[in-house]
């Protein structure tokens, strides 16, 4: 099928790149010159992992490319995918306006029937504005437009795989038509006869999911509730995680017997520095709007929220409970990324706490193996290190912001000769904190018991005799 793709960000890169290797035709356009221009230079703009040897693989087999004529992608397609960008507003609702735009250039350039399948995250019911929208400016002897929702569900640093096996694949349509072409674009997927030729992540090659046809609201709001509930889910862990340390339990033992019910499942359940990203955080603001504005009371969800944010508020604390006076104390960052096997630090928790210890005089060494050039441009005054060990070089501190797998795997004894106080604060529950205190380190983390070397040291008594001498 001949498919158009408007918006070469991450969602609509992961989507042309995945429809391509479907097989079909896709032609990818966005309004951003440059981010164009490195992309017909076969430069990814994005890193995210089998997306550029993909992405490579299709512009050489022709069959997908990239325009920066957005009229001539809507005319040439018999779909059209909008992977535009839906950013929050100030509000808390969702800035619809690109949307917009995007609708009144399919409505003006159309000539013949087109399918506008929305991928972008929007609040239930855009589809009935875009539909009416696309009449409203319709042009060229009235071409006619079918609309559908079509959430992604790509998480970032497994969306290549996300989008080829996927769970579920759900499809907000209002005619039959509509169905037929989705089910059409998806086929190789939902015959499970698709083989992905770069056994990601272990992925069986054949793999059917669900198809669900819904309405064109429900399939809108399906994806708002789905990332609103593993927001609740993250808080709810986190919270539990403060129950821990009050009662001195171990939020890892609590969340691994809660995840082996079934009914309530051990993902999302990895208590700490809490969620950010482009999505998480912005899904649930617009779901809470969403709320606000038909009347519906969701405080549990804004509850949710405020949880998050204490996140970072109670992380300063223990690093000033461990720390004592930040000005002046040299901090190591491991991690920039919102989370781990992306280069993408919107939102990312990171950002705030580095914010707040600079704030408080502290001196800000870095290193992530991918966000350190996005970082450096909005946090010039931390010094980004090429290395984990130049991170860790006379740190009175280390702490650990992103869970990438290397850090788990670093030399922990050399860093522990490398700093000036061996002192470690995982935000992200990464590692085991009885190694760490075998290891010398005083360990802090989230709901997991405070391992020190000298915590294990127990005063002696004193003794009501020595009392009474010194009293006397
Ligand atoms: C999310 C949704 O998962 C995806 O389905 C949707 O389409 C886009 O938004 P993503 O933004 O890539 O994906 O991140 P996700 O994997 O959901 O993680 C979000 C944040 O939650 C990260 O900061 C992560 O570190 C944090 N998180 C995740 C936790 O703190 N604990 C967990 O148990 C899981």
């Amino acid at each position: 099928m001949r498919i158009s793709v408007i918006g070469c960000g991450y969602v609509g890169l992961v989507t042309g790149t995945c429809l391509a290797e479907l097989g079909h035709h896709v032609v990818c356009t966005d309004n951003d010159p440059e981010r164009m221009a490195s992309l017909k230079a076969g430069v990814v703009p994005i890193y995210e992992p089998y997306l550029d040897g993909m992405l490579a693989a299709n512009c050489r087999a022709n069959r997908l490319s990239f325009s920066i004529d957005a009229g001539e992608a809507v005319r040439t397609a018999e779909a059209i995918f909008i992977c535009v960008g839906t950013p929050p507003l100030e509000t808390g609702d969702t800035d619809l306006s690109a949307i917009d735009n995007v609708a009144r250039l399919i409505a003006a350039e159309a000539r013949t029937p087109k399918l506008v399948v929305e991928k972008s995250t929007v609040p239930a019911q855009t589809g009935q504005q875009l539909k009416r929208q696309l009449g409203h400016y319709r042009r060229n002897g009235g071409a006619e437009f079918r609309v559908a929702s079509n959430p992604e569900f790509l998480r970032e640093g497994t969306a290549v795989e996300d989008f080829l096996h996927p769970d579920r694949i759900v499809i907000g349509v209002d005619e039959e038509a509509t169905e037929r072409q989705l089910r059409e674009i998806y086929r190789p997927i939902l015959e499970g006869r698709f083989h992905c030729p770069m056994h990601l992540g272990g992925c069986p090659p054949t793999h059917s999911p669900e198809l669900l046809v819904t309405t064109i609201n429900s399939a809108e709001l399906i994806k708002h509730a789905s990332n609103s509930f593993l927001a609740l889910k993250i808080s709810y862990a986190n919270v539990i995680a403060d129950l821990c340390e009050k009662v001195g339990a171990d939020i890892k033992e609590v969340t691994r017997a809660m995840g082996l019910d079934s009914r309530i499942g051990p993902r999302f359940l990895a208590a700490g520095l809490g969620f950010g990203g482009f999505c998480l955080p912005k899904d649930v603001q617009a779901f809470i709007r969403l709320a606000e504005r038909t009347g519906v009371d969701f405080s549990m969800l804004k509850e949710a929220e405020r949880v998050n944010k204490r996140r970072i508020d109670i992380f300063l604390e223990k690093i000033r409970q461990a720390l004592w006076v930040l000005k002046d104390k040299q901090v190591g960052v491991l991690g920039l990324a919102f989370k781990a096997n992306t280069d993408d630090i919107r939102f990312a928790p990171s950002l705030e706490v580095i914010r707040r210890l600079l704030a408080e005089g502290a001196q800000v060494r870095a290193y992530d193996r991918e966000a350190m050039d996005r970082t450096s441009v909005i946090l010039p005054q931390i010094q980004c290190c090429r290395e984990p060990y130049e991170v860790a070089r006379d740190a009175d501190a280390l702490l650990i912001l992103t869970e990438w797998e290397e850090f788990r795997q670093l030399d922990w004894e050399r860093i522990h000769g490398l700093m000036a106080r061996p002192l470690v604060l995982d935000g992200r529950n990464l590692l085991e904190p009885k190694a760490m205190m075998k290891r010398g380190f005083e360990y802090h983390s989230f709901g997991q018991p405070v391992e020190t070397v000298t915590a294990r040291f127990v005063p002696p008594q004193i003794s009501k005799v020595s009392e009474a001498s010194v009293s006397a």
